[in-house]
This record gives C-alpha cells, structure tokens and sequence, in this order.
C-alpha cells in the first residue's frame, strides 16, 4: 500500500516506460496454461487450479495486526470465504520477526505456517507477500529497527543489505513451500512490492529483484507463480532482469482525503484495460491492490469517514469498473485492516488501522461487506464472465446517453453489461433501456414497457443469455446474486433496489410451462413465444417464481438480498477452495453471517451469527433436508410459501456489563517521570557517544550523534539526558525529529522548559516532523556541579521507504543540540524499551514496549508488584496538575460467554485544547496510543485473546502532561462496539509472559 499521492507514481510511470527495455526472462519456469509441471497456471483470462478457471477474490489481512492469533485469524477468514472471497493476501512483517540481526522468531503472530494451516482449514486460498519490504503503513516499511544502521543501500543489489535479508526471505519461502497448491492454499508469492527497476545511474534495483526470485525458487516456491504488485499500472518488472510471472497492479482511485468523504473523482474506464494491452495482452489481468478502504493520519477525520469515502457505492461503482477491465484477480486493500498495536504505526497512521474496510477493526460485518458478497458470488456463479472479453463500450449502449456501459462478450454467447453513470459525480437516477444481444438478435430493453433505473453512484451488472443450469436468462435488467441446481431446480437468485422496475426473460423453459409467483407480490410472471417466462415488476421483500418445479427464479429488493448467502458444501468432487456453481450448494437467507454448512442425511447444520434477537431465516436446500441445526441447536423449520424451508433463530443478546473505570479505589498510580529528579542515576543508560553516522543524514549540530536508533531504541518514547557542569549556559537548542505529529518535552533538572509537537503531512508546508527550538534556562535551576537536560521523545514510527532513498533511516530523537551561553555538555544517556534489541519478551515481540520510566520498570505486565505502583487514590480521570508523566494501573475481571462475540474496547474523551499522550497497554500489549491533541482516534479497540474475556485483566494507561498546568482525561471507559450471537471459536488467551517472567 502506497502512502504517496498518485501525482508522484504517476511521474515514476512515466520514467518507467522510456528508460525499461523488456527480454524474455531466462530460466523462470513457465506458469502458463499448458504448463504440466505448474501447479498453478494462468493465461489471457484468468488462473487455473485443477484445469478449472476461477476468478481470484483476494482480501488483504495482515494476521500480525491481530496478534490473538489462530482463532481470530479464522474468524476473519471465514467471514471472507462467506462473502465470496476465495483468497486471502498476505504482508509478511521483516521487522517483527527479527527483532535482533540473526534472531529470526517466527513463533505465535509471527507464524507463517499457521496462518497457512488455518487458511487451509477454512479453505482459502493464500498468496504471501513477504517483501522483503512491504511499505504496509508500518514502520520502516516492515524493515527491522536495525537496518537503519546497516549503511548498505536499502533496496538495491549493495551487499550489506543483501545479506541482512537473505536469512528471512529463505525462511519466508520454506515455511511457504509446503504449502503451495495442490498440497495448501499458496497460489503465487510476491516479491518486493510497489517498487521500480533500475534505471540510469540508479543501479541495482533489478537485480536486487532478480535476487529475491532466485532466493524464493532456490527454496521451493517452484509451483507457483512469482508475482510483483506494481506501484500503478506502470508496466514494472513485466518481464526482463527481475521480471515476473504474473504482472500485478494496484489502484487507489478515490485517494485518501477522508474529510470529505462525499466528494468522488470521476471514473477513468479505459486506462486499464489499456495498459493490459500494452503490457500484457497474453496475461490475466491482476490487481495486487486495489482500494478497499483508506487509512487516515494523526489529526485526520476519523476511520467512519475513511468508511463514507470507501463505502458501498464506491464498492459497487469502483469494482464492476474492474470487472469491466477484465480484471480476474482482485485483491481490496485493506479487506481487515486491524490494529497498529505495539508501535506498529508508522508516522502517517494512528494506533487504528481500521481502514474503513469491509470487516471492521472489531471484525463486525459493514454495509461495504454485504456489497462484496453480492459481487464476488455473482463472479464464481459466472463461468463465462472468466472468458468474456470487450466488445464494445461507451454512453451509446443505452438510450440514455448519461450512462456509461461496457459490454462483455463471451465466446459462449453470452453478454455481461456493466453499467454506471457517465458522471459518478451525479447522484440522481437516470432511466434507460439498454441494448442487449440475444439468440434472437438485438433486443432493447425493457421492451414491453416502462424503463430500467440506475442510481447515482450505483452500478449494475445485467446479462444476457446467461446460463443457469439447463435455463437460461435471455436477459435480466435485475442483478444476479448466485444461482445453484438443487434437488434438479435451477435456482437463480436477482435484486435490483427497491423502487427499481425490472424485466426478465428466462428461455430454455420446458414447452408447456407455467410460472407461478409466490411470496411478496410487487413481481409478475408470464409465459411468453418462444418457452420463456417473462417476469417484471419493483422488487420489495422476496418473491419467488416457480416454472414448473424445474426452476425457481427468486427476486428480492437490494436491501433484502443483503443478508443472502450462497454456502458451498463439502464435496468429493471439487476442492475446498472451490466456489464454482457446479459445487454443490444451498442457499441461506436472513442471518448476519452464515460461516459454513454441512448435509448428513437429512440434517442441515448450519453455523453462523446473528444481531438481532429473532432471525428469520429461509434456505434452498437438496429435498432430504427435513431438520435444521443453528450452531449444533436444532431450529424448526416448515415449507414456506416460497417454497424453502423457513423457521426463527432466536438468541438473547443481553448486555454485557463491563467494569466501572471512575471508581479512584481501583487504580494506584506511579510517577513515570523519575528522570528529572537531581538523586536520579543513569549511570546504567547507554552513553550516546558515537561521533559519526553512516547515514544519509547527519545531525544538525552537536558533537555527539543522538539518534535514538544508533544505540538500539528504534521505537515509542525515548529520553535522552545530557549532563554539563556548571550555571553559566542560559539555554539549550534542540532539534528533535520524530516524524509527523511526534512530541517532546524538556526539562533542565526538575525546571520544565517545554514542548513541541509535529502536524501531520496534510498541514500546510507539507507537516512537521521535527522542530528546533531555543529553551532559556532560569538561572537558579542550575547548579554548580553536574546539570542534566532530560528529552522525552515520543516518536510515531520510523519512517517508509516508498522511493527507496534511504528514507526510513531518518534520525529518530536528537538530531542536534547545542548548549546556549559557553561551554557544552560532557556527555549525553540514551534510554529506550528496556534491552534495546536484546528485548526480553519474545512473544509480544520486539516492538511492543517504549522506553518510559513505567515501561522499562515492567509496571505494564501483569503481576507487576503492587509497590511498584506505590500511590494510591489517583486516575487518570484527576490526572496530574504539571508537565510530566504518570502512570496508573487498575485490574478487572469480564465474564463474556464464549458463544458471544462482544469485541470490548477502550474509549477515551478527548480534549483538544489540551496536550497529553496516553500510551495504554492491557496484560501486557500496547494496544494504544492516545494524541488528546491531534486525535482522531478516542476508542481503541482491545481484541479478544489480548484482552481476556472469561478472567482478570490488568490495564495500564499512562498520562503525559506536554503542558505546564497538567491535564486530565476527561472521561475514560470501556465500552462493547457489538453484541452479536456467534458461532466463532472462543479466542484463547494468548499466553504470554509476566512481570516476573521479563523483569525478575
Ligand atoms: C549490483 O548491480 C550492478 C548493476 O546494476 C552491478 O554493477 C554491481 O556489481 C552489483 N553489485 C553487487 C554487489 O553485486
């Protein structure tokens, strides 16, 4: 994912094009259809598993942004498999996983093999993309803290860095190999990501790239294909020294300017099916990333505006656009987003990382997630779609010439007509008869009367001739979810919005039919020439049309067919993975969420959520269904009017009644600021007394190189003390950079001298992530012997390396410093997480903990001592009246029942007028940083298995007063963001260490 504006990549595209000359890679094994030795093939159209064809619906999830690990991994997976997603992407983290240079941990959220099992188990497919960089949002870019200091440059053939990742990536690509289909859900590897080739005196780029293919086929990925995802449709690595397999791209077209989240860009139809063309007209058309929600920066508007940008409308304009491209592989960054716990964040995003994408931080279901089902189901139901190809497009297709309508057509006969306004800046409704091709010629439609209707922002998928089973739709002005022969009925389930006419012609109808309409009377149905049955009318609720007991055509208003499913079955004859219509089937309507379901003689048992406390629920299943289970409870059920089998899933749903937090007898506190006190000993701290940097950037002034990662601490907040002697200097000038929206505060011994705060890229003059500032000493502060200046830095994460310019090694902490009226300081303590890169916890991993007073002291783990936390009667809700930092602990126990799913999370008020941070950890994990400033975010998601849901917990949130009168948090509780009756796997604790584990 790319955090550049789409100006800057699209001036590398065009660099791109003139300076890359393409020959055909030597040596690469071939992965196109035809190739027996592949498991994996693709040609023109689409990929093949098994000689099948299928459309790849790839969501992107990074299982290390949910560090609960397998069980919510597999919640996660399987929401997606229900709505259609047959795959799942996957950034591998570098920089978490080796923490230390030569320590590879690969243990708990750092598992690859496990995310691959549980893929395997729900049965999704996986394509892994290790990097390794990966740009991510996440610090670094995903590059370890470490390799700041590694003066090779990053991202080229330089041997410094060549032997920093090999390590990695030949483990990334043995924990993969076994896992490659046919034996697991690995279908394609991608290497590097949005990143561009060599090019004049810019070397190296490409063979570092060749280099990383070398090294994942020299371990085993040999069965399927290496992939790259270009920056934009740029062309990049297509083939030549680096090439790949199968050329990707990605997509962000409605940007990232979450504030205003109505305000759309037109629609460009014709740059992608363009650049297929010219790129790779013999290759399937992939999109490694394309939007599937935005993130938001420090100070931005929050991830419900991120949600309104990138809703459901953007969701069903922007992905049929895709469709019409002929794009068979599309992969929604992000499809969940999760959480940048543990200062996982780098400068441009907060602790959420929300994303405003289809499955919530929480893991609730949006609106935006019911529009991907409808979509992605219509896709695997569509066979011929995978080998449809342009035929004609343009505002001519319709009669109404404000609408914009490509034209797919396949060699079967069949037409695909995606339609939207010519303007998705207009938001009203245009009506149109549409001009479709038929066995019995042209046709325009509707033709017995009326018109069609398409909303603004909205667009339609219509068909004709499409087959279902032994019928066919000569044509539908309704939109087809899924169809599916069960029990020898062709059923084919269409919507269309409420309010909407519609017109279908179903043929191949059995001569002699009848049709009769069941259910929710707005439809009509007719036999009409030629065997087929003509059905119109305004959907609302649903109605059912029955021709002959041989096929069953349901049409339900949009809003209804939101809570559709179509659930594969186990079967002996198709793999697990495969969604295709000739799997069989059933049909559930009704519930919040339908994970999967299974048939045992006449027993269907079907497992799934449910919101409300009365779910009606409707399914099409094979005719020896006789009795229903609803998460192993059986549910009555009786034949409908409609013909399914209807019955009610009644679940309680009761509140969940979560602990007070304004009770002060629950919390102590500690001052985690002991720093400034003159009896404070930091002869143990590092001496920061390097006096040169191989970095691109050296410091701005000062005798002593300060970077907070030259001495290990490459994360949260770090204090720096710097000693001199006597009281004659009147001040200090200090130049802290610590990326957007950082903060410090100075202190020459216990005088507080001040802060400053950066702005986020947005601002005007591009943001700050870095000041200098004069701070004038009051003389009688001083003392005649050792003076100490003591810096709290909170940084926000090591900066990417998007144009691989080095830019992640940006200093972090004192960039330079110089003592104010003679003399200059005679030595200077760096203090960050506790360990540096020997950090002690090795399951929460390298990044989790900073470098303040309470953290290095292990007050955040659980079973801290009671002493530690040494004053009593004080909450952050009374917070401190000074600059300065306090700590404060409470512990609570839940009793949330395992078969509710009630994500908890911590929810703060702000106040903007005053600056303060929170850090705020739970058993142990920092699920939080607060900016009462900056904002956005004021709820912090604490995710099951991190949080314990059955059991005690312990709570740490720190309160860093950058003002002079103190400050408060106004108010502060936890709060349930759902309720909801589920049939997931209760998350397991994480087991993780204790205080006395890490600090004794
Ligand atoms: C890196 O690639 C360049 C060609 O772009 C080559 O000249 C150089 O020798 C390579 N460096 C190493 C260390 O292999």
């Amino acid at each position: 994912m790319k955090s550049l504006h789409r100006l800057v990549a699209l001036c590398l595209l065009a660099f791109s094009l003139s300076a890359f000359s393409y020959t055909v890679p030597q040596g690469s094994p071939g992965f196109y259809h035809g190739n027996s030795s592949a498991a994996v093939t693709f040609d023109a159209h689409s990929l093949f598993l098994d000689n099948k064809r299928l459309y790849v619906f790839s969501g992107e999830v990074h299982p290390w942004r949910i560090p609960s690990g397998k069980a919510a991994w597999r919640d996660v997976f399987q929401k997606m498999k229900a709505a259609g997603f047959n795959s799942v992407s996957v950034y591998h983290h570098w920089g978490l996983s080796e923490g230390k240079q030569g320590s590879l941990d690969f243990n708990f959220f750092r598992s690859h093999t496990d995310v691959y099992e549980v893929a395997k188990e729900v049965g999704i497919l996986v394509v892994p993309r290790p990097g390794p960089y990966i740009n991510a949002e996440t610090t670094a870019g995903g590059f370890p803290g470490w390799l700041t200091n590694n003066p090779a440059k990053a991202r080229t053939n330089a041997t410094g860095f060549t032997q920093a990742w090999t390590p990695f990536m030949t483990s990334v690509a043995k924990f993969a190999a076994p896992f490659q289909y046919p034996d697991g859900p690995v279908i394609a590897v991608q290497s590097e990501n949005e990143f561009f080739p060599s090019s004049g005196s810019d070397t190296g780029r490409s063979e570092y790239m060749q280099a990383i293919e070398n090294t994942l086929r020299g371990n085993g990925i040999t069965k399927v294909p290496l992939t790259h995802n270009d920056a934009n449709t740029g062309g990049r690595f297509v083939k030549g020294l680096g090439g790949v397999d199968l050329y990707m791209w990605d997509s962000y077209p409605q940007g990232f300017d979450c504030a205003n989240p109505t305000s759309w860009s037109e629609v460009n139809s014709n740059y992608e099916p363009n650049a297929h063309q010219q790129y790779i007209p013999d290759e399937m058309w992939a999109s490694g990333e394309f939007q599937g929600g935005s993130f938001d920066p420090w100070g931005g508007s929050g991830y419900d505006k991120c949600f309104q940008l990138t809703n459901e409308q953007f969701a069903n304009v922007l992905y049929k656009n895709n469709y019409a491209a002929q794009t068979s592989y599309q992969n929604l960054y992000m499809t969940y987003g999760g959480t940048n716990w543990g200062n996982l964040a780098e400068p441009t995003v907060y602790t959420s990382y929300d994303y405003g994408a289809p499955i919530r931080e929480d893991r609730t279901l949006s609106p935006k997630y019911s529009e991907i089902k409808l979509q992605a189901t219509f896709l695997h139901s569509s066979p011929d779609f995978l080998i449809a190809t342009s035929s004609t497009n343009g505002t001519s297709i319709t009669t109404n010439s404000g609408i914009y309508a490509s034209v797919l057509q396949s060699p079967t006969g069949v037409g695909f007509y995606i339609l939207r306004q010519n303007s998705v800046k207009t938001l009203t409704s245009a009506q149109f008869q549409l001009r479709v091709n038929t066995s019995q010629g042209q046709l325009t439609v509707p033709q017995f009367g009326g018109s069609a209707t398409l909303d603004g922002r909205e667009s339609q998928i219509l068909v004709s001739e499409y087959p279902f089973g032994s019928h066919k739709l000569q044509y539908s002005t309704a939109e087809i979810f899924a169809w599916s022969t069960i029990g020898g009925v062709d059923n084919i389930i269409l919507y269309a919005q409420a309010g909407h006419s519609i017109e279908v012609v179903v043929s191949n109808v059995a001569a002699g039919s009848t049709a009769k309409v069941s259910g929710s009377t707005s439809i009509n149905a007719r036999t009409g020439n030629n065997n087929t049955v003509i059905i119109t009318g305004s959907p609302s609720g649903i109605s059912s049309v029955s021709i002959s007991s041989k096929a069953t055509v349901i049409v339900a208003d949009k809003h209804t067919a939101l809570s559709f499913w179509n659930i594969q079955l186990p079967s002996t004859t198709s793999t697990i993975y495969d969604k295709a219509p000739d799997v069989p089937s059933v049909f559930i309507f009704g519930p919040y969420l339908v994970r999967n379901a299974t048939i045992t003689g006449s027993r269907l048992a079907i497992n799934g959520d449910t919101n409300v406390t009365s779910t009606t629920i409707d399914i099409i299943a094979p005719p020896q269904v006789n009795s229903v289970t609803w998460n192993g409870y059986p549910i009555r059920v009786t034949k409908s009017n409609i013909g399914t089998l209807r019955g009610t899933i009644i679940t309680s749903l009761q509140p969940i009644t979560l602990p007070n937090l304004k009770d002060a007898s629950q919390w102590s506190c500690l001052d985690s600021l002991p720093e400034i006190q003159s009896n404070f000993d930091d002869s143990s701290w590092v001496t920061a007394n390097k006096t040169a940097t191989q970095r691109p950037i050296q410091p701005s002034a000062g005798k002593f190189v300060l970077y907070a990662d030259e001495y290990g601490f490459h994360q949260g907040n770090t204090i720096a003390r710097g000693h001199f002697t006597g009281n004659t200097a009147t001040g200090v000038q200090l130049n802290v950079q610590g990326g957007f929206n950082f903060g410090y505060s100075v202190w020459v011994n216990d005088q507080f001298l001040g802060s400053n705060q950066g702005t986020n890229q947005y601002s005007s003059g591009g943001g700050t992530d870095q000041t200098t500032d004069t701070w004038t000493f009051n003389q009688t502060s001083l003392n005649t012997g050792d003076n100490v200046v003591t810096v709290v830095v909170d940084t926000t994460g090591l900066e990417e390396d998007y144009s691989g310019n080095d830019q992640f090694k940006t200093p972090r902490g004192i960039r330079g410093y110089k003592l104010i009226g003679g003399g200059d300081f005679d030595h200077w303590k760096i203090q960050g997480n506790l360990g540096g890169e020997d950090f002690p916890d090795k399951v929460r991993g390298p990044l989790n903990e900073g470098g303040l007073f309470v953290e290095r002291q292990g007050g955040h783990l659980p079973g801290a001592p009671p002493t530690l936390f040494n004053q009593s009667s004080c909450t952050p809700l009374n917070g401190i009246t000074s600059a300065g930092i306090r700590a404060y602990k409470t512990s609570f126990n839940l009793d949330i029942p395992t078969n509710v799913d009630a994500p908890v999370a911590l929810q703060f008020t702000r106040t903007p007028s005053s600056s303060y941070r929170s850090v705020i950890y739970i058993n142990g994990w920092q699920f939080g940083r607060f900016n009462s400033k900056d904002g956005p975010q004021t709820v912090f998601p604490l995710p099951e298995g991190i949080l314990n849901h059955r059991g005690s917990n312990d709570l740490v949130v720190t309160l860093w007063s950058l003002d002079a009168n103190g400050a408060t948090i106004a108010d502060l509780e936890l709060v349930t963001t759902g309720i909801i009756s589920s049939s997931k796997e209760a998350v397991a604790q994480v087991q993780s260490p204790s205080f006395s584990d890490l600090r004794l």
